[in-house]
């Protein structure tokens, strides 16, 4: 099968740009996990992915269209933009705020519809002109519990002082201006993020 050239070598897969504007993410052999177990766990978020990727993109989140290629492949859209993790830290102020509010619509969007991310940091975040896409779905789910949407944003809160650490006061209450707007029972999930702050600092 053709895969095209490899382009990046990521956590647990690698990728490959298919011509111009074809993405292959191929989930590679892990050699710390059992093999049986390996298999399973790449079968299962090769699949997972390219389900939750079209779940939010019947959401209305701008995410690239995929397709199960193969057991541990899939196709999708290469997003020909930049990773917001490099860019974020060097825009203005203004195209911050900007950036915080698309990031505080998309997890609105992701959690109305119930699909929890599961790693929500600006890495798995490209940009292209101005919209702002959202990959790499394979540790989510689809659930209604307050206690994962809670867990999602705690996950953001801590990319943001990891990677952005300077502006992240700001941009986090940008991002959840626009969270507690967009997204009824946003109330319900911020007052579990403050419980689950409170058990990881006086742990
Ligand atoms: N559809 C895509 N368009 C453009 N770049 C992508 C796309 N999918 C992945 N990438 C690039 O490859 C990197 C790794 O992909 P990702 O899905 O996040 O896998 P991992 O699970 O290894 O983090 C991303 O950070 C991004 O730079
Ligand atoms: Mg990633």
């Amino acid at each position: 099968m053709s895969r095209g050239r490899i382009i990046q070598r990521g956590s647990e897969a690698v990728l490959y740009l298919d011509g111009e504007d074809t993405l292959v993410k191929e989930r590679v052999k892990k050699g710390y996990r059992i093999p049986q177990l390996d298999e399973t766990i790449r079968k299962q978020r090769t699949k997972r992915e390219v389900r939750l990727l079209d779940r939010a993109r019947r959401a209305g989140v701008p995410v690239p269209a995929a397709t199960v290629a193969d057991t541990y492949l899939i196709r999708m859209d290469y997003v020909n933009g930049r990773r917001l993790k490099d860019v974020l830290n060097g825009m203005g102020r203004k195209e911050q705020d900007r950036m915080a509010e698309k990031i505080g619509g998309i997890a609105a969007a992701l959690h109305s519809s119930n699909i929890i991310h599961g790693d929500i940091t600006t890495s798995n975040m490209i940009l292209k002109g101005d919209v702002l896409h959202i990959i790499d779905f394979g540790l989510g789910k689809v659930s209604e519990k307050v206690e994962d949407k809670a867990t999602d944003l705690f996950l953001l809160r801590e990319a943001l002082l990891s990677a952005h650490f300077e502006i992240s006061e700001r941009i986090w209450k940008n991002i959840i201006n626009i969270y507690v707007q967009q997204y009824s029972k946003a109330r319900e999930v911020l007052a579990r993020f403050e419980r689950i702050e409170r058990r990881r600092r006086y742990k």
